[in-house]
């Protein structure tokens, strides 16, 4: 197949993206097909319009899979790219229309906020993931919730933020969309409190308050409507899965499958199935939860592109159950978006 595999962006989690990039392109060339990265933000030159010409230029294209500590500066990329504002160039969508699918290797922004799928949609491309409507109510974690609400889903208690509300301390804060726990703080104090607001609202202008759940913090996939063994993942002591932890080697641990009942793996996975199912998510996700002392099941959100970088969580969930990374891959490729 011809697959243009969709990366980068101006995306806070554009290097998370570049990696997951890099990971997928080289598994499918493995498994035999034409695949090359292409960054949906710097594109390529405009004239290239072919699958052929882009995949000739874009094979050499090798991004690392090495994620830098920090998460970038996207005025800085702005400024060396000479770009005023996110876009999709002409030139990538018409080397997308010649491609047989457009594996989506992107994460946050246009890329899970539903905007590109539906570009997609409009010009008959196929890709990989969740439909635009999907993954628009995945990504905005109020709207996410408020449905989780509808249907009984339980998830930590919360308000989206404004200057007239109060909400008890410790507390999480986060932008209302965005991904791998950038601007994301948890607070026990008003100065936390107060930092924290701010730091958010420099990543999203909803912010979105829950409570904290002191507990134990779960993940798991679902593909083609099956769920995967849940992952287990332990942060360093005194801090928790933040973009650090999960994307340096000697950040957070995972135990894969995690040692759980019997009783709470099912629960798990039959809630994991049923946010799944009430977002109207596609071939693949990966559903975060939280377990109390209690043993009370939360749901925090849904991830329609989860990282398939080399310390993801859905690749490792896979493995445990014997799929490897390329097949995993294979199987999103073969069931694209319809
Ligand atoms: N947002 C990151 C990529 C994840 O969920 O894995
Ligand atoms: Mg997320």
């Amino acid at each position: 197949m011809k697959v243009v595999v969709l990366a980068g962006g101006l995306s806070d989690e554009r290097n998370v993206s570049l990696s997951s990039g890099a990971q997928v392109r080289k598994a499918l060339e493995e498994n035999g097909h034409k695949a090359f990265l292409l960054d949906v933000y710097t594109g390529l030159p405009e004239t290239i319009t072919t699958f052929e010409e882009a995949y000739d230029r874009g094979k050499e294209n090798s991004f690392s899979t090495n994620i830098s500590k920090d998460a970038p500066d996207l005025n800085k990329i702005k400024e060396e790219h000479n770009h005023q504002a996110e876009l999709v160039g002409p030139n990538v969508l018409a080397v997308c229309k010649t491609a047989d699918v457009v594996f989506l290797a992107l994460h946050g922004a246009i890329g899970e906020s539903g905007k590109i799928q539906a570009l997609f949609d409009l010009y008959d491309i196929s890709y990989t993931g969740s439909g635009y409507q999907g993954s628009m109510l995945a990504m905005d974690k109020i709207l996410a919730k408020q449905i989780m609400g509808y249907h009984h889903i339980p998830t930590p208690q919360w308000i989206e933020w404004d200057d007239t509300q109060t909400f008890s301390l410790p507390c999480v804060v986060k932008p209302n969309a965005n991904g791998s726990s950038i601007g994301v703080s948890i607070c026990e104090t008003q100065s936390e409190f107060e930092l924290a607001i701010k730091n958010a609202s420099t990543y999203h202008d909803k912010i979105l308050i829950e409570e904290k759940i002191c507990g134990r913090e779960f993940s798991l996939g679902i593909l083609l409507g099956k769920a995967l063994p849940i992952i287990e993942i332990i942060p360093p002591e005194d801090s928790f899965y933040d973009y650090q932890n999960k994307f340096q080697t000697e950040g957070a641990k995972e135990e894969c499958p995690a040692d759980l009942t019997p009783t709470l793996v099912s629960s798990m996975q039959q809630l994991a199935l049923q946010v799944h199912k009430v977002l109207g998510l596609g071939s693949y996700s990966r559903i975060d939860f939280l377990l109390d002392s209690q043993n009370h099941l939360y749901c925090i959100e849904a991830n329609t592109l989860p990282g398939m970088t080399p310390l993801s969580l859905l690749p490792q969930e896979a493995a445990a159950c014997g799929i490897s990374f390329n097949e995993l891959c294979e199987t999103m490729l073969q069931n694209p978006y319809s």
